[in-house]
């Protein structure tokens, strides 16, 4: 677990540490000390805009960030432009690719009035060489260049910048040592992710997780229990353990452990009211771990199981290892032992070669499995994965009509799950002020349904009951029943 005391008693002036996290502990000290004589010569506190895109990863990824480049003097600010503009980008589909040139063009003018500020470009899409090359070549003025393996070095490829006034280009192909005890910074003081494993060794045919985050490791079980437990006493009631696929988690340790093993130990602790995970395998979906869902009772009733396609035939293509069948089978068995459970998914359309029959078993398990909610996206092609060299790629009117359908058969059930809750009493954390109206508080269900309450900042961070009272299709207005 991080203790600042550990940061503290690295010396500045003696070798530098050849040890984790020793070495990025010197380092950020030196990056404070620059970073007092720099605001001086700035004359204002240094500010910093850290901007994510994609996945709860690199939500994750970016508050590790957040707390680094706090420590060393820079205060966050919303606004996009600051004196250190990290994107910490996702190349999962090629419009997030797309939305960070658009930003970067913005951010050049910027620069050239103030030289001093600092910009960086870390994350997924760092992992992909073309992309690196495109920076390399046509964006001369970001600084700072790394990718999804070796984020835990900021404060040193930050530090090694300012000394050499050159631009840093660091991205590894691999992941080396997973590295503990680093700071973190939550966005929320109550919840916060949790990273169970790294990486992704299934190569679904469409995408590019295994290209740019690597083959799959398993964080140590102690590692994260101690880290959970350390939040826990800082206040964090529901945590989300992070993974691209935590079902197969553990597989790779010294002393191999399931993931339901280490979903009960998490269970056990104290002071802990809430555990969520992402994203589940539907192939690793073991009976153990169903059993140890309905065993534990600080587990939500929330599964996110990504189905992708109803087509077995495309199924097989997307190298996903399970039927349409199979799939059903699954969610039959999760909910006969779990009646309650909330289901939601993922789902691409117009992958290559779907057919109007194909796409009509996406449509038939959606009226079937009933998901409570899902995202749904338009197949991209992306560079590398073998579904890019495929034939028969859909045109894309066809997609867009097929898309629009998809998504009113969803929109239709997932309204009437969410009215079929109207009027029940449930357990909701209360997590910020409504973005629209400050009168509200905005708040989760177990099955992480949404819900507006009238209230104040006060009931922040609590799990209180909340009466269901009106359904607006995809959230509901609540009230707290207050039995203080
Ligand atoms: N095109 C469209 N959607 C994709 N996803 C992953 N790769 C692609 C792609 N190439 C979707 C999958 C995955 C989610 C995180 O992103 O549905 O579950
Ligand atoms: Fe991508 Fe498949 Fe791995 Fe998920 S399981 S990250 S979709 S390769």
């Amino acid at each position: 677990m991080f203790d600042k005391k550990n940061l503290e008693a690295v010396d500045v002036n003696g070798d530098v540490p050849v040890t984790e996290p020793e070495r990025q502990y010197y380092y950020m000290k030196k990056c404070r000390q620059w970073a007092e004589e720099e605001t001086i010569r700035a004359g204002h506190s240094l500010t910093m805009s850290i901007q994510t895109l994609g996945c709860q990863m690199n939500a994750k990824d970016s508050e590790k960030m957040t707390a680094i480049l706090e420590y060393i003097g820079y205060e966050e600010t919303n606004e996009p432009v600051a004196d250190f503009v990290l994107y910490n980008t996702c190349t999962v589909r090629e419009n997030a690719n797309l939305k960070i040139y658009g930003r970067l063009g913005y951010l050049k003018n910027h620069k050239k009035k103030n030289p001093a500020m600092k910009i960086a470009i870390c994350g997924c899409m760092m992992q992909e060489a073309d992309e690196v090359e495109k920076i390399r070549k046509s964006y001369p003025f970001v600084d700072l260049v790394f990718g999804t393996h070796n984020i835990y070095k900021l404060a040193e490829l930050l530090y090694t910048q300012i000394q050499s006034e050159r631009r840093i280009m660091d991205v590894w192909e691999e992941a080396k040592e997973i590295v503990e005890d680093l700071p973190g910074k939550r966005k929320y003081p109550f919840k916060t992710g949790v990273n169970i494993m790294f990486g992704c060794n299934n190569f679904c045919s469409y995408c590019i997780v295994p290209y740019v985050r690597g083959r799959e490791r398993s964080r140590e079980p102690e590692d994260i229990l101690e880290e959970i437990r350390g939040l826990v006493a800082d206040g964090v009631v529901e945590i989300m353990l992070l993974g691209q696929n935590v079902n197969s988690y553990g597989k790779t340790l010294k002393n191999p452990m399931t993931f339901a093993e280490l979903l009960r130990k998490v269970n056990e602790i104290e002071g802990l009211q809430r555990i969520r995970f992402m994203t589940s395998h539907p192939k690793d979906l073991s009976g153990e771990l169903i059993e140890a869902m309905k065993d534990c009772e600080k587990v939500c009733t929330h599964l996110h199981l990504p189905l992708q396609s109803g087509s077995s035939v495309i199924l097989e293509k997307m190298n996903r290892k399970y039927t349409k069948e199979k799939y059903l089978e699954l969610v039959e068995q999760i909910r006969e032992k779990m009646p309650d459970i909330s289901l939601t998914t993922d789902i691409i359309v117009g992958f290559p070669g779907e057919t109007e029959e194909d796409f009509e078993e996406t449509l038939d398990v959606v009226r079937k499995v009933r998901y409570d909610s899902a995202y749904t996206f338009i197949y991209s092609k992306r560079t590398g994965t073998p579904a890019a060299a495929m034939e028969n790629q859909v045109p894309e009117e066809v997609v867009k009509e097929r898309f629009a359908r998809l998504l009113k058969e969803i929109q239709t059930i997932s309204a009437e799950i969410t009215d079929s809750r109207v009027s029940q009493t449930v357990p909701v954390l209360m997590e910020e002020i409504n973005e629209q109206d400050d009168r509200l508080i905005t708040g989760r269900l177990s099955n992480n349904a949404v819900v507006h309450v009238p209230g104040d900042a006060d009931l922040i961070g609590k799990i209180l009951p909340v009466r269901l009272e009106e359904s607006k299709g995809f959230y509901y207005m609540g009230q707290v029943m207050n039995d203080e």
